[in-house]
This record gives structure tokens, sequence and C-alpha cells, in this order.
């Protein structure tokens, strides 16, 4: 797909249901009492995986249109052991967070997902689900992976990495456990796991880097309203931002402060992004994000901010090539067991693109110029942010960018290109 050069984004738009939420709503949705309604579903490729695989478990989720889905509870212990493997797909929320709720069920269950899943690493939830009590195999720390719930006990855990779906893995299992759950993160990280347990009628208890629950005897949910993706807002936010004489409003964007580290480092390096009509949803807040075109200087994005932008450090990336100045990101090792590893195809990209970027173990180094990059080709390798970096690359660049499987971008949001051209003045 060729992305040509773009003079501003002006107009108003909705992005696509938070995927985070969206399948929180369908696994918690799924183990719950009655029927949950969600509205605002972010259906994508990922969250779709999510659904088949509770319907592999036996749940019903009738799908009323693209964004309402009805799901009816099967309680808490009520999952039953499918015939066939489940597949996650691509999505590795799905292959986390899955297995927090089998390990409380009955049976032998076994989830596998595409060739880029099967190469990111499981052992990270399969280690405190086995000191839990549950009995798991994986290949070399690799999915497919098979769970054999039973009885389980709750454990006080401290991840080694600051991870969102370990934490709400381990959590999700903490419903069904003796004893208390408690997990320690060694920096905070989302919290839709916490959020929508408490919507839920679970008691959790939270400081800044810790949050435990105890066994429960049943969760309703009732309705759950998603707000949009930050996520999918982001390549918004960075082409408007980074394009003169743009005026761009999303509206409807969930604003977690877990999820919008982003706002902040695009603040500091002097983005005009106004935030008004503020409420919450179901615990989460909601916002629409106003964002004009600005100069930006570069910044350096540190270790403890990692958790709260670590999808949007890609199209940081690119914010920091066009920014007046040397910008560096420390401590976000984990970019390097996403859907790619990111470190390299961030670097990689922007490099074909004339962009002087240089990656660190850790992070990366950009040495930015207030000016448009060259443009060029670039591939998304598969990774749906890598795509997204690309369309926005494109956008901002002189002589456009020329993007090999741009498809990618279905599996966290499908429309992104015709929302994408819906507001681009040439
Ligand atoms: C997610 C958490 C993050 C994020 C992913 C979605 C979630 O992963 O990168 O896209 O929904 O909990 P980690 O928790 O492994 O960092």
């Amino acid at each position: 797909m060729k992305i040509e050069p773009a003079a501003a984004l002006r107009g108003h738009i909705a992005v696509p249901g938070d995927k985070s939420i969206s399948h929180r709503a369908v696994l918690l949705g799924a183990i719950g009492e009655g029927e949950t309604t969600v509205r605002g579903f972010g259906r994508s490729g990922d969250t779709e995986a999510t659904i088949s695989t509770v319907r592999g478990l036996g749940v019903t989720v009738h799908e009323d249109d693209v964004d309402a889905l009805r799901i009816e509870g099967a309680g808490l212990r009520g999952l039953r052991e499918p015939e066939v493997p489940l597949d996650c797909g691509n999505s590795g929320t799905t292959m986390r967070l899955l297995p927090g709720l089998l390990a409380g069920q009955q049976g032998h269950f076994e989830l596998t997902g595409d060739e880029s899943l099967r190469r990111r690493p499981i052992d990270r939830i399969a280690e405190p689900l086995a000191q839990m009590g549950a009995r798991l195999k994986s290949e070399d720390g690799k999915p497919p992976l098979v769970v054999e719930g039973g009885e389980l006990r709750g454990i006080r855990y401290e991840p080694p990495v600051a991870s969102a779906q370990v934490k709400s893995c381990v959590l999700l299992a903490g419903l069904f456990a003796a004893g208390r759950t408690t997990v320690v993160e060694p920096l905070p990280t989302r919290d839709h796991t916490e959020l929508m347990l408490e919507a839920a009628g679970v008691k959790v208890t939270r400081q800044q880097r810790r949050v435990s629950v105890g066994p429960v005897e049943a969760l309703r949910l009732g309705e759950v309203v998603v707000p949009g993706d930050f996520s999918a807002a982001a390549p918004f936010v960075v082409a408007a931002t980074l394009l003169p004489g743009s005026e761009l409003t999303i509206h409807d964007v969930g604003l977690n402060p877990r999820r919008t580290g982003l706002l902040e480092v695009l603040a500091r390096m002097g983005a005009r992004i106004t935030l008004f009509h503020r409420h919450r949803n179901g615990g989460e807040p909601v916002g629409d994000l106003e964002v004009r075109s600005a100069e930006l200087t570069a910044t350096a994005v540190t270790a403890s901010e990692v958790p709260l932008l670590v999808d949007e450090l890609p199209l940081f990336a690119l914010a920091a090539a066009c920014a007046r100045g040397e910008s560096t990101v420390w401590g976000a090792e984990e970019l390097r067991v996403k859907e790619t590893d990111r470190i390299e195809t961030v670097t990689n990209s922007l490099r074909a693109l004339g962009v002087r970027v240089t990656p660190r173990d850790d992070g990366f180094w950009v040495r930015g110029v207030p000016a448009r990059p060259r443009g060029g080709r670039m591939a998304s390798h598969g990774d749906h942010r890598i795509a997204m970096l690309g369309a926005v690359a494109g956008l901002v660049s002189r002589r456009g960018v020329d993007l090999q499987d741009a498809e990618a971008v279905a599996v966290s949001f499908p429309g992104f290109f015709e929302l994408l051209d819906s507001v681009t003045q040439r």
C-alpha cells in the first residue's frame, strides 16, 4: 500500500473500543452470572480470537452488532473442556489472560496461536500459575500451552517484568484460589482488570504497585460500556501533532492514566493536546482529545514511564524523529517480546525512511530534525503497531511510504486506513 504525504489532519473522529477492555469484558462475562452486555466492543482480529476461545469453552456469545455483544455467563467454574485446541490467533492478551481462568476449571485445556504468538514467552504466566497449584506444559516456555486446572492456593507474586498481562492472569486465577492472591509489580501497569473486577462486585485491595484479591463465589458484570482505545487514537494524535495546520478532535477516548503516558511525553515535547468532556465509565476515565499541530523538542522516556506507553513507543520514535534534538528510550526491553521485536522493527523501518535512529538493548536513541523524513519502503512484518507507524510516517514524510503487509492492522483496528483517509487533507 502506498501512503502519500498529507498536508494536515482535520475533523472529528471516534476510534474503536479499547482492545484491552474488550478482551476483559468477554473473559469476565464468560465466567459471570447471567448475561453481560458489552457496548462499544472493540472488534478486531485479537478480540474475535477471545470470543472464539470462550465459545470453544461452551459459552454463548451473541453478536448483536459489530460493537454490541451479549455473553451468557457460564458461572465461575462453568467452562467446559473443549474438543479442539483453543486458537488465540495473534493475541497475546488472550493467550496470557485466559489461562488464569482455566487454572480454576476442571479439565485439560490446550491453547495455541499463530506463528508470531508461538514465538512469544508464556513461562511468565506458567510459573506463577504452577506456584498456585495448576499443572502446565509449554514448548520450552512458548505456546502451545496445556493447562490442567484444579485446586489453587493464593500466592504473593512479584513478577520480574512489569506486565499487565501477567498481573491480570494471576489475579484471575486468584478468584479461584484458597486464601489471598497478591501481585507486587516492579512498576505500575494498566489496571483495567482491577477496575472491571471491582465493577463485577469483587473486592480488590490496591496500593500503587500492589494488588490483591481473595476467592469469590460469583461475578456479575451487567453492562460494560467500552471507551475508545487510546492506542488506536495514538496514531492520529501523533500525525495531527506533526502535520502543520492540523486540528483534530477524537471523541470518547479511554484516558486511563496508566495508558496515556504518550500524552505526558508529548506535552513535555511541546505538543498542543487538550482534554475535555472528562467523565468515568465503569471506573474507567473517558474524554475527548483535541490535537493541534506543534513543533516538538526532544525528550528522554525513562524506564518507569515505559509501561504507561508501551504500545505507543513505535509512534514516539517517529515523533522524536521530527523533534529538535536527541531523544532516548530506556528500560523498554519488553519491546523485544511483542508481536515482533519492536526495537528491531521500529529502528529498521524508520532508518529505511531516512530517520537517524539507533537501537539499544533496552530501547533506542533518535537524532531528531524538525523537518519531514524522506520516506521510502518499509514492511510491517505482520505487526499491527508497525503497520500503523508506517501509515503515520507516510503522511508526515516528503515522498510517502510504500508499506508492505499493511493489512496486519486488522488484528487491532479494522477500518484504520479508511478512518485516516477521512480526516486527511492532501
Ligand atoms: C496488554 C498489556 C500489554 C500490552 C498489550 C495489551 C493488556 O502487554 O502491550 O498490547 O491488555 O493487558 P504486557 O502486559 O505484556 O506489557
